[in-house]
């Protein structure tokens, strides 16, 4: 029994559990609003120039970033590439290219407009996918597990359930702790056949019954606890399966959190790839007019 609850226990982390190191992610984006902050409040004087030295190769080098991050892209969808390095050290990297991308480019326009026509449209436009790749972020991970994990699919999730049911009930002791995890599994399994309408008020009612469901099968888990913790000499085997079995619910309980909004969420994901990759489109061709035009006058 402790051999299947581990190896459930890792399928799950393996599959859901991807974590990202919040607080290097914090400190990350902390230093960047100093810099930005501080590039913004000396725009006026005049510290760089576009078309020389430091704030030209800034340019370049934002330029240069842009084509990198676009290998996420490439490993995506090239075949050949499939075995190089896991796709969420690539989709990392995109990021934080993404990221790094405009701050290189707002130096190197020191955060004005300019007077040019083409460097104003190729600047925005470059904003305008960099901000709707932030918005891309919290699409994905309300569609994904963990914050690097697998896209959530029910069928997967309905059988880590039941996996996850079968292991409760086997630690159940009374009938009517039995009886009661019955109670929970159906219900989750009543909610996740019922998952399909994908409005914000089926994500407003389902919230409520998955948290309601959430609730029910901690206080199940709790009070199996406290009957086991009562009667030590009898389950004493238990205790590492016990610890399993609290690992597992509680992966399942943060995907639970995810599943009423999921079909929302995908609609919304597919929408953003929709308008994002026309104005990607956009921004790459500006931006080659922007550089055709500076090197020729
Ligand atoms: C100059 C900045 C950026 C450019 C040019 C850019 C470009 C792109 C492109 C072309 C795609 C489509 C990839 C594909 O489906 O093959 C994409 C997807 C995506 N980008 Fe960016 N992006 C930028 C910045 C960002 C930033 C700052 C973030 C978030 C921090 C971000 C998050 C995403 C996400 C979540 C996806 C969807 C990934 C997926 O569906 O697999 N992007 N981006």
């Amino acid at each position: 029994m402790t051999t299947s609850t581990d190896s459930m226990n890792s399928a799950l982390k393996d599959r859901y559990l991807a974590h990202a190191h919040r607080i290097f992610v914090l400190l990350l984006a902390a230093g960047w609003l100093v810099l930005v902050s501080w590039g913004w409040s000396v725009r006026d004087q005049d510290y760089i120039s576009a078309s020389s030295g430091l704030g030209y190769y800034l340019g370049m080098s934002g330029g240069c970033m842009i084509l990198l991050l676009l290998t996420y892209s490439l490993r995506k969808r090239v075949r050949a590439l499939s075995n190089l390095f896991h796709l969420r050290y690539w989709f990392r990297l995109h990021m934080m290219l993404g990221v790094l991308a405009p701050t290189a480019i707002l130096f190197h326009a020191r955060f004005t407009m300019g007077s040019a026509v083409n460097s104003t449209v190729a600047l925005v436009c470059l904003l305008t996918v960099a901000s709707s790749g932030l918005i891309g972020r919290f699409l994905y991970n309300r569609v994904h597990a963990g914050v690097y994990g697998e896209k959530i699919k029910l069928v997967q999730v309905r059988r880590d359930f039941q996996t996850l049911h079968q292991a409760v009930l086997d630690l159940a002791v009374t009938d009517k702790q039995k009886e009661r995890a019955e109670g929970v599994f159906d219900a989750l399994e009543e909610l996740i056949g019922s998952l399909d309408t994908a409005t914000f008020a089926a994500l407003v009612r389902n919230r409520h019954r998955a948290r309601v469901i959430a609730q029910s099968l901690r206080t199940l888990l709790k009070a199996i606890e406290d009957y086991h913790e009562e009667h030590p000499e009898a389950h004493e085997e238990l205790s590492k399966t016990r610890a399993d079995i609290h690992n597992c619910a509680d992966i399942m309980l943060a995907i639970l959190n995810k599943l009423p909004g999921l079909h929302l969420f995908e609609r919304l994901f597919a929408l953003w790839h929709v308008v994002h990759l026309p104005i990607f489109g956009l921004m790459i061709i500006t931006a080659i007019t922007h550089v055709i035009v500076v090197h020729m006058y």
